[in-house]
């Protein structure tokens, strides 16, 4: 650790809408965020500068999680700054829509290898650290539709099932010192934009009757933060929105 004494979080997916507010929340949490961009340098660098407000050793890398070698790097980088791993957070994400028939193999390994491959990964990359420390935690994103049927979306939400899985596999074999969650948003109000169909529409498929709000997002990240207890699961913050 850092000599501030400070707990060193390690976040795929920062420079992100959403992700940017749960690293700033992070930090916010008493965390050294060492943190990963792909194409939105402006924003990391915006990013980096608020975060250092409150975390000032904090640090960006460029990585493209869907290259092993760039994750291998990235973690190579982290490894000369900081000598624990307390938390992977794993937000790094692609989201386009691919309507069947014709996803093309390129569209595929975007949005698989980025999702899907990149967070196996970079979790794996996490855990060799924190199995030497004998403790850790580990937090993917997922996303609720997958475990909806939506035929425009099928590498995504394939990539985001199998996330939720992956989440399953390394709490078990991890456990009982690395807890590792992954918290499944439904759709957040500020980015609907990116989600099929007008706000109305989707409000009326919602229980709580009100789309997500990224507090509701960090307010979970707090509480798995917080508890010692809970491995393995996948966390539906959706308003209700998976209840039928
Ligand atoms: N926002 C929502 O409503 C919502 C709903 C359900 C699930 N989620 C999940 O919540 C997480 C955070 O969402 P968000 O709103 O922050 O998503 P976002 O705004 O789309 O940001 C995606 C992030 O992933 C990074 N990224 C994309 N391709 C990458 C690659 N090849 N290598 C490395 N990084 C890459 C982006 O980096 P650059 O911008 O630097 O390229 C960006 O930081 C994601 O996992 C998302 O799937 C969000």
């Amino acid at each position: 650790m850092k000599p501030s004494g400070r707990k060193v979080c390690f976040m795929t997916g920062a420079s992100g809408k959403l992700g940017s507010e749960i690293a700033l929340s992070i930090a916010g949490q008493g965390y050294t965020v060492f943190f990963t961009w792909h194409s939105s340098e402006q924003r990391a660098l915006d990013l980096l500068e608020k975060i250092r407000w409150i975390s000032p050793e904090s640090m960006m890398q460029r990585c493209d999680i869907s290259k092993t070698a760039d994750i291998a790097t990235a973690f190579a980088a982290f490894r000369k700054q900081f000598e624990r791993l307390d938390l992977l957070m794993a937000s790094a994400s692609n989201f386009f829509s691919t309507p069947l028939p014709d996803v093309s193999e390129e569209q595929w390994d975007s949005l698989v290898d980025t999702n899907l491959k990149g967070t196996f990964f970079t979790m794996q990359e996490a855990v060799k650290i924190m199995q030497q420390q004998e403790s850790g935690r580990i937090i993917t994103m997922s996303d609720i539709s997958a475990g909806l049927v939506w035929s425009d979306f099928a590498p995504y939400t394939v990539s985001k099932a199998g996330i939720q899985h992956l989440t399953r596999i390394f709490a078990r074999k991890y456990a009982p010192r690395i807890l590792v969650n992954s918290i499944a948003p439904g759709t957040i109000s500020e980015y609907h934009e990116n989600t099929p169909g007008p706000a109305e529409e989707l409000t009326e498929k919602i229980p709580l009757r009100r789309l997500g709000d990224p507090l509701d997002i960090v307010r979970t990240i707090i509480f798995l933060l917080e508890n010692d207890y809970i491995t393995g699961q996948v966390i539906n913050v959706d308003g209700g929105r998976l209840l039928r």
